[in-house]
């Protein structure tokens, strides 16, 4: 028998259900994957909690965009995709799950060199630090401050940002700074006074990302970047443009533009294809058994180091 998280009602952790659910034969266009492990992002919480809207619930919602496994069984109308294959899905639903019925075009191959751990872990923190950046078109020469940076999406921001040429100062907590040192960045704690220190460390920053959404990250970010255009938020997209900066979701009143979402799914190849090659790390944090999924929203909203996981076969 099958098994996947979902929620009925909009509310803390405990709203979280493990239940028996068999998975949809694949139609057209679709991919059933057996679903070795999967990511535990923020926007999960978010969505169960109510933070971020979504239509009301008519029924039990399956939870999760992130996930990697095998292909199972291929629907028609799919191309590149073939039962057996290792794969990473990012942009599906109910990734919470020991089997997920997935529109093909959220799956990705993946190196039989790279575990079902290490790819459920990079779909939405690798694709939107490479998309933000793209956007904020960071480049050789550029001095980049990042908030956040010692978190999943704050991570693969240093690693692209300091592959493509630029210089990066990241936010993090003391206890953090030496991640942060370690993939790139120079470290800067958060907290009062952030300003002066960024000021400190570099005259001109030419670019900004908040990954954090305090009103602190902000503030600095418009202060210490002259430019508005180069400034953005992944968290705070409802305030952005009160403050001029731009926004790439997060709650902003825009969708992403076609060119960030195409930069969103081509990052999750480039990035398998970089943690083949050793040229991209990923933090891993705690695993829980898919029936744990209560125990890893509580362990998400306390906040952890590394990505949390959900290994179905554990349950
Ligand atoms: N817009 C989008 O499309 C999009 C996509 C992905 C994520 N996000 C959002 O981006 C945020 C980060 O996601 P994530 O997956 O990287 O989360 P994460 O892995 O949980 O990391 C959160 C980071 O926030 C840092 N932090 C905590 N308090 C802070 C403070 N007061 N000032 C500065 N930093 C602080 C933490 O640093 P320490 O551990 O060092 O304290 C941690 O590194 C979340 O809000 C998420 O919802 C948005």
């Amino acid at each position: 028998m099958s098994h996947a998280v979902v929620h009925r009602r909009i509310g803390g952790p405990d709203v979280l259900e493990y239940v028996e659910a068999e998975p949809a034969r694949p139609a057209s266009g679709e991919v059933l994957i057996r679903v070795d492990a999967a990511g535990v992002n923020p926007i999960d919480a978010k969505l169960r909690s109510g933070i971020r809207p979504s239509p009301p619930l008519e029924g039990p919602r399956r939870v999760g965009a992130d996930g990697a496994g095998t292909i199972l069984e291929v629907g028609e109308a799919v191309e590149g995709l073939r039962t057996g294959m290792p794969v990473v899905v990012t942009g599906a639903q109910g990734l919470y799950a020991d089997m997920a019925t997935v529109p093909a075009a959220a799956v990705t191959p993946r190196p039989h060199t790279v575990d079902a751990a290490t790819g459920a872990s990079i779909g939405i923190p690798a694709s939107t630090a490479y998309q933000a950046l793209r956007s904020l078109s960071v480049g050789p020469g550029d001095r980049l401050l990042v908030h956040g940076g010692s978190g999943a999406v704050g991570q693969a921001v240093i690693q692209f940002a300091s592959a493509w040429g630029a210089e990066v100062i990241a936010t993090t907590s003391s206890r953090r700074a030496d991640r942060v040192r370690e993939l790139g960045a120079t470290p800067v704690p958060y907290g009062e006074g952030l300003t002066d220190r960024v000021r400190t460390l570099s005259r001109s920053i030419d670019a900004a990302l908040d990954c954090a959404g305090t009103d602190e990250a902000i503030q600095t970010s418009i202060e210490v970047v002259s430019d508005r255009s180069r400034v953005a938020t992944l968290v705070r997209g409802a305030d952005a443009p009160g403050f001029g900066i731009q926004a790439y979701a997060g709650g902003a009143p825009y969708g992403l533009s076609e060119q960030q979402q195409a930069w969103r799914r081509e990052a999750v190849p480039v990035t398998l294809a970089l943690i083949a090659a050793g040229a991209f790390r990923v933090e891993k944090g705690p695993a829980y058994p898919l029936r744990d999924a209560v125990r890893a929203h509580e362990e998400l909203e306390r906040g952890t180091d590394g990505k949390i996981l959900l290994l179905p076969a554990q349950s």
